[in-house]
């Protein structure tokens, strides 16, 4: 007995002193391992009798759970012990955010496309998205731009690699190619808008290859001009925040809307400086029109009886304009001073009853 609790003792010791895992091991296999020396005496027991056999069978494994335990704990703590080390050495820590220093920003692209949303969500519009890399079809032929149509000059489009059918498809030239794929959906009315990145192959002060526009699309049995002028004027004003900034539709030509139009808002340019809603000057921020009969019916809407208007309004272009940010193409340096100058914080969530921003 005394010889076991004396064995017990030293296991114990070395379980201690075991400095890592593989030295625990060591310890563990010269005690509990097949010729260990608490195995040796478990062997041993052969040769009692069955009464002392009984008894020191019960004393060898208390012993034995005893040691389990030990090195159980032990090793747990030895391995927490290298998670430590390990996280004392390893100073990247990937929840930390980058540049704890800068706290983020939410980018003006992303805060005003969400007041677009928030104006247009109002009006009883709802957002859908569409693929960034279209097909033509999508991109023009349904929008009434064939193929040999110098509009598709006009879209200075990025072509994918020619497939093996000979088809190539394009990154999305315009946002309007989700009017088609909105209407081939499902049966009219409709009632969409569509926010999202667009690619033109155009750089220079005022092109960047990457744009953002906003569709609109609104189609339903007695559709006139009369509610695309009334939409697009309260959308300016509720967008400038100012109430009565004058705007005025211009003729222009889209192949997918007849008539068409693009809306102005009023500035001034006085002193090199742009201001929305006062002065002499007129400032292009959309094109819109109703929607061509061909185009409803190239996605089987009869065109008798549903008609609509569609609109693209260019997100930087407003963007620049409400919040003066005279350059297009910091947008897209990441340059993080740009960022805390022109950013939002995250709190401020575009509504109509909130205000739309700060
Ligand atoms: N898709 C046109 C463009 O990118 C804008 C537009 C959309 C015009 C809908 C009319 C109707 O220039």
């Amino acid at each position: 007995m005394d010889d076991l609790n004396q064995l017990c003792a030293e296991i114990l010791d070395d379980i201690a002193a075991a400095s890592d895992e593989a030295a625990l091991e060591v310890v563990r296999v010269a005690a509990l391992g097949k010729k260990g020396r608490v195995s040796l005496l478990m062997k041993g027991l052969g040769g009692l009798d069955p009464d002392e056999r009984k008894a020191a069978g019960q004393e060898l494994n208390t012993l034995k759970t005893e040691l389990f335990d030990a090195i159980y704990a032990r090793r747990t703590a030895l391995q927490s012990g290298v998670l430590d080390a390990r996280l004392a050495v390893e100073v990247i820590d990937v929840t930390q955010s980058a540049r704890p220093e800068t706290p983020g920003t939410i980018h003006p692209i992303t805060q005003v496309t969400d007041e677009l949303v928030a104006i247009f969500a109002d009006m009883g519009f709802s957002v859908v998205e569409g693929p960034n890399i279209e097909d033509d079809f999508h991109n023009f032929t349904a929008l009434n731009i064939p193929p040999e149509h110098p509009a598709r000059q006009m879209h200075d489009t990025f072509y994918l690699p020619e497939a093996e059918d000979g088809t190539r498809k394009v990154l999305r030239t315009h946002t309007s190619p989700v009017q088609i794929r909105t209407m081939q959906a499902g049966p009219p009315p409709y009632r969409i808008i569509a926010p999202g990145r667009t690619y033109r192959c155009d750089s220079d002060i005022t092109h960047t290859p990457m744009f953002h526009q906003i569709e609109g699309l609104l189609v339903d049995r007695v559709t006139h001009m009369g509610h695309l002028k009334g939409c697009l004027i309260d959308f300016a004003r509720t967008f400038f925040e100012a109430g009565d900034v004058p705007v005025r539709f211009r003729p222009s030509f889209f192949p997918f809307t007849e008539p068409s139009a693009e809306m102005d808002v009023a500035c001034s340019r006085e002193g090199g400086e742009l201001k929305i809603g006062e002065g002499g000057d007129w400032l292009e921020i959309l094109g819109c029109g109703m929607v061509h009969p061909n185009v409803l019916e190239n996605v089987g809407v009869d065109a008798t009886e549903f008609q609509g208007f569609a609109f693209g309004l260019g997100i930087e272009r407003v963007a620049m304009l409400k919040y003066g940010i005279p350059d297009l193409r910091t947008f897209f340096d990441s340059d993080l001073r740009w960022l805390r100058h022109y950013g939002f914080s995250a709190f401020d969530q575009p509504s109509l009853a909130g205000g739309l921003a700060r």
